[in-house]
């Protein structure tokens, strides 16, 4: 027989506390001990709404109250004391509560509420507050990379497509695309945050309260949009925990294809980027090496929050309603994918600003002629040439430069006029790299023009999601105790 734990909270019906293993292994104290602000937040509000309702005193209420502040500051100090019978934040916080305020007191925290409502309130509580934080290292790496955009708007780069050289761009568009990329990656979070922002409390275990709760006044004081519909959903409900992994998992693919292209950027085969002392590594055994392990490690973690989001929809996708202990494998997910989304997302920003461009070399590889090729059927197209014999001309011609040894500018215009007579002396023009990319005037090319808009719309855009991460940190500060 295994030895008994300690005894428990919830121990009345019960003879004997759990076994030690059976304990052990339904704990949850380690991983959500990380709650404490939210469960002191949610616990706070519950408590003014219970005295405010008439269900508790407010006397009670105040006591309550500077109880709960009184165990906040203890964790904040690092000198609560947990002690073995805490299986989670929550019977921690409150068992400590009942010592300060005596159980008479301490034991009505609870009145109406349930473990599986609170624990809901608690996670939305934190999803809220790191869709903020992620919101906002997306802003610092848009920055990041704006500012590497706006010194480099016009520096040409290749662009590839199946990682052959393709045309000519520059290294301010690329760039941009990494930009707009987190935009959405910022949009489906601030879009994740109109879910989590939904207050189950007042759901009990599963159907509600018998008591007079006031659901609006706990939404109110904890700045919730809205309190959920249906408790057997609210008990149970894991959207907003699926919905913010799954933008998690998106922005570090994002972030690992930004990784993948400073990894090969940084190779002597590429030699685009010159990587910081500061963030990068050397090789224990190869003294000349200069590694991209940074890049790396970020382009390796997305495979872990791919995980995480996989693993949360796993755990879903068989329970019946309302709460299950299933449930309690939610939070180690999501604060590994938001962790790990923040961490990358700040080092990433690191990254890309303390980089240098080698803008000499990035210029000759995308000044190669041959990524002109487009450039002179599209000449021939303006000329009458229908798109397919324009693109068949300019096949024949490289295939005579490749057999000559020359490139398409080394072509004489008596051999352009033999493949096709509609190609005149300007037709020669069109092999011109900044030529190329001036005539680019479309939105959303290189062109000198669009890329200066895009700039202008790509700042406008980082603006209001400043302006939206601000508001919302206002709007949903944890509530803290009243002073005293
Ligand atoms: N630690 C639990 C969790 O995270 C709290 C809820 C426990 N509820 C219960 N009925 N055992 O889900």
């Amino acid at each position: 027989m295994a030895e008994p734990a300690e005894a428990r909270l919830w121990g009345g019906r019960f003879s004997a506390g759990p076994a030690q293993l059976a304990a052990d292994y339904t704990d949850s104290l380690a991983v959500d001990r990380r709650l404490y602000r939210e469960d002191i937040s949610g616990s706070l509000a519950h408590a003014r709404m219970l005295a405010a309702a008439g269900i508790i005193s407010a006397a009670e209420g105040r006591a309550i109250e500077r109880g709960l502040a009184a165990v906040g500051r203890e964790m904040d100090a690092g000198t609560f004391e947990f002690q073995p019978g805490d299986e989670d934040i929550h019977t921690a916080v409150e068992r400590r509560l009942s010592e300060i305020t005596g159980a008479a007191v301490g034991g009505k925290l609870h009145t109406g509420r349930s473990r599986n409502d609170q624990v809901a309130l608690d996670l939305r509580l934190f999803a809220r507050g790191v869709i903020v934080a992620l919101g906002e290292s997306i802003c610092e790496l848009q920055a990041a990379l704006l500012d590497q955009a706006r010194a480099h708007l016009g520096d040409i780069i290749p662009a590839y497509t199946h990682l052959q050289r393709a045309q000519p761009t520059t290294i301010g568009h690329h760039l941009l695309a990494y930009v707009a990329m987190l935009q959405r990656d910022f949009e489906r979070l601030r879009d994740a945050h109109v879910r989590a922002d939904v207050m189950p409390l007042g759901s009990g275990a599963a159907t509600g309260s018998s008591l007079p709760l006031r659901r609006d006044m706990v939404a109110r004081e904890l700045g919730f949009a809205a309190v959920s519909e249906n408790s057997l959903d609210a008990v149970s409900d894991r959207d907003f925990v699926v919905e913010l992994e799954s933008a998690c998992a998106l922005l570090m693919v994002h972030l690992s294809r930004l990784g993948e292209e400073w990894v090969l950027w940084s190779s002597q085969e590429f030699g685009f980027v010159e990587l910081p002392d500061a963030y990068s590594t050397g090789s224990s055994l190869m003294p000349q090496k200069k590694n991209p392990d940074i890049a790396e490690l970020i382009r390796g973690r997305s495979g872990r929050v791919i995980g995480d989001l996989v693993a949360m929809l796993t755990t879903l996708k068989g329970l019946p309603l309302a709460y299950n202990r299933d449930l309690q494998e939610d939070k180690r997910g999501l604060f590994d994918a938001t962790d790990t989304a923040l961490a990358s997302l700040a080092i990433a920003a690191a990254l890309v600003a303390s980089s240098t461009f080698n803008v000499e070399r990035a210029a000759v590889a995308g000044s190669d002629p041959a990524m002109l090729a487009t450039e002179v059927a599209d000449y021939l197209v303006r000329k009458g040439v229908p798109f397919r014999r324009a693109h068949e001309v300019v096949g024949l011609a490289v295939r005579q430069a490749a057999a000559q040894g020359a490139t398409l500018a080394g072509l004489g215009l008596a051999t352009w006029r033999a493949i096709e007579p509609a190609f005149d002396a300007d037709g020669l023009a069109a092999l011109d790299t900044a030529r190329a990319l001036r005539s680019r005037t479309i939105p959303g090319s290189p062109g000198p023009r669009p890329l200066r808009q895009a700039i202008t719309r790509a700042t406008s855009a980082l603006r209001r999601n400043r302006g939206w991460v601000a508001r919302t940190a206002r709007a949903t500060a944890l509530t803290r105790p009243a002073p005293g």
